[in-house]
């Protein structure tokens, strides 16, 4: 089945409808999330006494690349959050844009990626929220993002992620989840966490929103992460400056679906997919631990749509380590400011988390490759923000003593200026089946995936990937039926 399955289940979605009517429940659509000026004049205003992270389920509204940058009381802005990183700290001519996904509830846009897989489920009724429990499982971020929709949505949740992962993670989901399950390992041990979710399947009121399987996820970036990058580059874009490309690490592989929405777009643009060097499994079927949170997980997740993927570009987790500390440290903004950046500048170079950061990288070796001048740009997205990694940085600032102005020069000369071209590869037909192919191992072999369904991805996008993104519309539909039922749309 490579669609999702929006087959209704009457009697969950009766439960879902009471349930919703009960906790005043109203569920955006895609369409609101692609643009805001959809959204009820009521629902803004409701939203101009509400905190970004509130758990309250009009936050559910905030699911949007288009909110503005404001801890509470936000609304929305054309222009989506982003940091343009100049060329004196880029040391590339051409334009590199990173979208924020700070300014989602949770701090991370996986708040979206999760909505995307449970949003069919709930408005079918094939999740039956007076049931089942929604099991999140993840390295951190999307489980972070299920657990907080779950709890706006009534839903009981249950996340699952390495307990290697950062202290910040399990701190506030211990405030939201029902239940957290750590698993063994770091970053890229998702096998144990699959492992994990095959034993909690036993239980039948244990739901699985696998994100590297659910197509809801690919659904939702394609949709959302990638009209909003359009949006970003349509509006600041300078006159004669083209769309050349678009860089993303991959966890789950969602985000790279915003990139099969740009190369509709933006036909002569390449898109490429970003990783750990210390796990190149795209770059050399290998494996590893690294330590670049959120990505990189020693497997092609079943939602890339490899075919699609024009280059494989590996960072060096070091480089995006030191660099974080770099931005984050008073005496590294104090080095950026010599470099002619203002306060406001550095305060948004907070806004890249670690995997950001490698995704600044991957444009930077990008850039290199292709030559690229003052009249490309190349996007990319900073899925989650420092914030998220402040007991990382007092880590490194234990393990190397303090922090000073020669330190950051250094850091910034050997960890961004002096990038090569080296460790990434255009790939070709038969290395995109290279890559492909590798999806075998783990969905047919291990995780219940079917061979006819393995080759459709790679020999019908028609039936497939095509099919999966437009199911947005049809989603929409079910969405507003469901709001229809509960009825508080039309009281408010
Ligand atoms: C911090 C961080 N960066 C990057 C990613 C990768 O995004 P995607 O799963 O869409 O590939 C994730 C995924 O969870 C993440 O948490």
């Amino acid at each position: 089945m490579s669609k999702i399955d929006l087959t209704i289940n009457k009697e969950g979605l009766l439960h879902n409808i009471q349930k919703a009517k009960e906790n005043n429940i109203i569920i955006p659509t895609i369409a609101q999330m692609q643009n805001p000026d959809l959204i009820p004049e009521k629902i803004k205003e409701k939203l101009t006494h509400t905190g970004l992270w509130d758990v309250d389920p009009v936050n559910l509204f905030r699911i949007s690349w288009h909110n503005e940058a404001k801890e509470s009381g936000g609304l929305y802005q054309k222009t989506p959050n982003y940091v343009e990183i100049p060329s004196s700290v880029s040391g590339v001519p051409c334009r590199i844009l990173a979208m924020s996904g700070k300014w989602f509830p949770t701090g991370c846009h996986k708040v979206g990626a999760s909505f995307g897989c449970l949003a069919p489920r709930l408005v079918t009724g094939q999740f039956d929220a007076t049931y089942h429990h929604a099991v999140w499982p993840s390295t951190g971020n999307y489980c972070r993002g299920g657990a907080f929709n779950s709890k706006l949505l009534a839903c009981d949740s249950v996340a699952i992620l390495p307990q290697d992962m950062s202290k910040e993670r399990f701190d506030w989901l211990k405030t939201i989840a029902g239940q957290i399950i750590a698993t063994p390992g770091c970053e890229s041990n998702v096998k144990e966490i699959f492992d994990k979710t095959w034993e909690l399947k036993q239980d039948p009121s244990m739901m699985i929103f696998n994100q590297f399987a659910e197509m809801g996820n690919p659904l939702w970036h394609y949709n959302v992460t990638g009209y909003a990058l359009s949006d970003l580059f349509e509006n600041v874009k300078k006159p004669g400056q083209r769309l050349a490309g678009a860089c993303f690490t991959s966890g789950s592989a969602g985000t790279m679906s915003a990139g099969d929405l740009l190369k509709e777009r933006y036909p002569g643009m390449k898109l490429a997919v970003g990783e750990a060097l210390q796990c190149p499994t795209i770059l050399d079927n290998g494996f590893g631990g690294h330590r670049i949170e959120g990505i990189g997980d020693k497997h092609i997740p079943w939602v890339h749509n490899v075919k699609n993927t024009d280059m494989v570009i590996d960072i060096d987790d070091e480089d995006s380590q030191r660099l974080l500390r770099l931005f984050n440290c008073k005496e590294g903004q104090a080095y950026l400011k010599s470099l002619g950046l203002s306060d406001e500048q550095i305060e948004k170079f907070t806004w890249m988390g670690i995997s950001g950061i490698a995704n600044v990288l991957c444009c930077i070796k990008f850039a290199k490759f292709y030559e690229l001048t003052e009249d490309d740009v190349v996007v990319t997205v900073l899925t989650d923000s420092a914030v998220m990694y402040k007991s990382r940085v007092e880590e490194l600032n234990e393990m190397y003593g303090a922090y000073s102005a020669q330190a950051a020069e250094l850091d910034h000369n050997l960890h961004m200026l002096n990038l090569k071209t080296d460790s990434m590869l255009e790939l070709t037909y038969p290395e995109r089946k290279r890559v492909h192919n590798l999806k075998y191992y783990t969905w047919v072999e291990q995780q219940g995936m079917s061979v006819e369904d393995l080759n459709a991805q790679w020999y019908d996008t028609k039936n497939t990937w095509d099919a999966v993104h437009a199911q947005a519309k049809e989603l929409d539909e079910l969405i507003n039926a469901f709001n229809d039922e509960v009825g508080l749309l039309k009281a408010l």
